[in-house]
């Protein structure tokens, strides 16, 4: 399998907990690179160009609420097929519904306040990585 890059971003929730290293641990112990990691605090504006995608979903405006409502941690991951492994760690968007051992069983307050978000295609995560970072950011 090819080496990828995908987005992740900590959520306000995990930031609000000091959970960012043990997250990281996690994404580490799973074989992921953090190659770029920043923390910032999205403004609406930001969060809205963000999850254009879920802007006709009823639950846009708690999300856009909810991920500015504190600290995030976004970050480039790497390593073989980063997509896919990184949705694997994160487990189900629903932590109710996510495998032991996964971020969102572990550690995510609902479906949103689940923790952490990754990319969930390649297509995406090109998106997603150049909304955030700049290529001189991020060092394999
Ligand atoms: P994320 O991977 O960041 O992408 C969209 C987010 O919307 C998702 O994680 C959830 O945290 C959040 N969300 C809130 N409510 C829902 C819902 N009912 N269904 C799906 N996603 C939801």
């Amino acid at each position: 399998m090819a080496v990828e890059r995908t987005l992740s971003i900590l959520k306000p929730d995990a930031t609000r907990r000091n959970l960012t290293g043990r997250i990281n641990a996690v994404l580490e112990g799973a074989g992921l690179r953090i190659v770029a990691q920043k923390r910032l605090r999205l403004t609406t504006a930001a969060a809205e160009a963000f999850y254009e995608v879920h802007r006709e979903r009823g639950f846009f405006r708690d999300l856009v609420t909810f991920m500015t409502s504190g600290p995030v941690v976004v970050q480039v991951l790497e390593g073989e097929g980063a997509v896919a492994r990184n949705r694997e760690v994160m487990g189900a968007t629903n932590p109710a519904n996510a495998a032991p051992g996964t971020i969102r069983r572990e550690f995510a307050e609902s479906i949103e306040a689940n923790s952490v978000h990754g990319s969930d295609s390649a297509e995406n995560a090109a998106r997603e990585i150049s909304f955030f970072f700049p290529e001189i950011e991020i060092v394999g």
